[in-house]
């Protein structure tokens, strides 16, 4: 395995770069697993989840599946956090180990880190059942939010639990007041950050009702496979959970808002970023002429007016007849490339190549004359008049003004989405801005297989007595081999331990040098499984030890809390 590297002064880089096991890196990012040229046969980079099922579904209320991380990219759009991870300020461990393996639009929150710009957290929990290390995961990612600067936010999803679990309220109560423990006692400020329960917080009701008013039931249905059997209020839950999404910029304004959660909510995550977008007054779009064009047909348009020395009589004004002419030539001479043509709409769907081709081709001919020209286009979505007229007077410089849109000629995407932002806010709007996601694995249950709380022993919650986690872990599944000499001969398969995630999950905490010397010594036949789960056992024991002992420090301080622990509701 790696030798020691000789740069001891690993300092430009929060990560462990020279000694790190194969999936903290390349994590999941197609052949990633083979970047490690010393890394031995076929490290796995999917964590420890290599059961075989090759099903990957993401249900937020039924098993979640996750066969290979890798398919949720392709398949889901979610998107490698390997990739911006050098542009978070002093990465979280679960960043810099790849638990936390995806995001959508992490960058907005990364760059606001970085610029010390406003920026939030937010994330909820269904009172279900007893807190577990699972859950830690997502406590510690609001809890570093929080300490980077951001507004953070823990919610009780009380009114979910209820309809889409069927928990009464009495359990809830209890649950909620483990969930909110749990995650004070893991260094969550209540002075500067909200807690909150769905169903007291009246503004998040309203701001559900305003978004449902978004969203149908068929689109409900397609995401969640609702049926005509769908409890009403678990519909209203969806709702409710837009909200909470949003949230953090209704109570001051529009922000980078990141909600840390398992792949299993990204549907609801994805619908978030949708009705974020529809409520807003107006849409900015990148344009060539008058006319309108889709992203499919926009990126030909970007062709053709790249090409524009090759064929305008004056190259800087290309005239969409002679652009037409030149992409139909293009075509015939396959010139256009794959990427080009097969470019995928917004919504997924690849558009049939030659439709797009097409349609683009004729309306640069109807088009006729009129020059191509770059332009930045902000769309009336739902704009008042007033708040329309309002706009136009706010844009500067060249302009054009049609019925539904603006063409702004001398400003840049990123000036036009700051104006009509602003116009919105002034007139009434939410102005949001789509909200990020981060994505965690799952761990593995300490039996193998999934850790589930119907299983006591695949998992420890954060109750469980110090001792009994102690003896949980002395009793897991490990990766190990038959015998001692096999694994001294072998090594042990760290990437499929159990107890290795442990450690990387979470006992080795900040300590890198920790994890990493687990993982070689045990895949160099070093390190064997008794003396591994021993030193395992004891500092999961120490951990809940100490966590408890939190708890019960906040437990004397909970009704300072802002928040309602004893709901007043009719046990229906
Ligand atoms: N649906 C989440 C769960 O199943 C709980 C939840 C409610 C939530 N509202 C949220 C998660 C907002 C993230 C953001 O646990
Ligand atoms: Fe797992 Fe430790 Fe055994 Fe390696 S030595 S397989 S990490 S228990």
């Amino acid at each position: 395995m790696h030798s020691e590297s000789p740069d001891s002064t690993a300092q430009h880089d929060d990560r462990s770069d020279a000694a790190a096991p194969a999936w903290w890196r390349g994590t999941a990012d197609g052949d990633g697993a083979n970047e490690t040229a010393d890394a031995g046969p076929e490290l796995l980079t999917d964590g420890g989840t290599a059961e075989g099922a090759d099903e990957t579904t993401l249900d937020p209320w039924g098993s979640a599946t996750v066969s290979d991380y890798r398919k949720l990219f392709d398949q889901f759009g979610i998107e490698s956090f390997d990739e911006i991870l050098d542009s978070v300020p002093h990465p979280h461990y679960l960043m810099r180990r790849g638990v936390i393996f995806g995001h959508r639009d992490y960058d907005a929150v990364a760059d606001a880190m970085r610029n010390d710009e406003p920026f939030a957290a937010l994330s909820g929990f269904m009172p279900t059942g007893e807190p577990h290390i699972g859950h830690k995961l997502v406590f510690d990612e609001i809890v570093w939010h929080q300490e980077q600067g951001g507004d953070a936010y823990g919610l009780i999803a009380d009114l979910e639990a209820h309809s889409a679990r069927e928990i009464p309220w009495d359990e809830i109560d209890q649950h909620a007041t483990d969930y909110v423990l749990s995650l004070l006692a893991l260094g969550f400020d209540p002075e500067e950050g909200t807690l909150y329960r769905q169903s007291e917080n009246r503004a998040v009701q309203d701001l559900a009702f305003e978004l449902g008013a978004e969203a149908n039931f068929s689109e409900l249905q397609a995401i969640y496979d609702f049926d005509g059997g769908t409890d009403v209020s678990h519909m209203q839950s969806v709702v409710t959970q837009m909200a909470d999404i949003m949230y953090p910029q209704l109570v001051d304004g529009p922000k980078p808002t990141v909600i840390p959660v398992g792949p299993d909510q990204d549907p609801h995550v994805r619908l978030a970023r949708d009705l974020a977008a529809r409520v807003r007054y107006f849409g900015v779009t990148e344009a060539y002429a008058s006319f309108e064009a889709d992203p499919a047909e926009r990126e030909l348009l970007d062709r053709a007016w790249e090409a524009r020395e090759a064929y305008a009589e004056e190259p800087d004004r290309p005239r969409c007849v002679e652009a037409a002419e030149w992409l139909d030539a293009a075509d015939e001479a396959g010139d256009l490339d794959a990427a080009a043509l097969a470019f995928q709409g917004g919504d997924g769907q690849s558009s049939g190549e030659h439709d797009v081709l097409q349609s683009i081709v004729e309306k640069l001919e109807n088009a006729g004359k009129e020059p191509l020209r770059p332009r930045v286009r902000i769309l009336d979505r739902n704009a008042t008049e007033d708040a329309f007229d309002a706009l136009i007077e706010a844009v500067e410089g060249e302009k054009r003004v049609y019925d539904e849109h603006v063409d702004a000629f001398d400003l840049s995407r990123a000036d036009a989405e700051d104006v009509s932002r602003e116009v919105e806010l002034d007139h009434g709007g939410y102005g949001f801005q789509l909200p990020s996601s981060i994505y965690h694995r799952f761990m593995t249950g300490l039996t193998g297989g999934k850790m589930s709380s119907s299983i006591p022993a695949s998992h420890i919650s954060l109750l469980d007595d110090p001792e009994e986690g102690y003896d949980k872990v002395k009793s897991a599944t490990t990766g190990g081999r038959q015998s001692a000499e096999e694994q001294r001969e072998l090594g042990g398969e760290a990437d499929e331990c159990p107890v290795y995630e442990l450690y990387a999950y979470l006992l080795a905490g900040d300590d890198d040098d920790l994890a990493t010397e687990v993982y070689e010594e045990c895949v160099g036949g070093e390190r064997l499984c008794g003396g591994c789960k021993e030193q395992a056992a004891e500092l999961m024991e120490e951990f809940l030890e100490e966590h408890q002992e939190k708890r019960a420090e906040w437990e004397e301080k909970l009704d300072e809390l802002d928040i309602e622990l004893d709901s007043p509701r009719k046990r229906a």
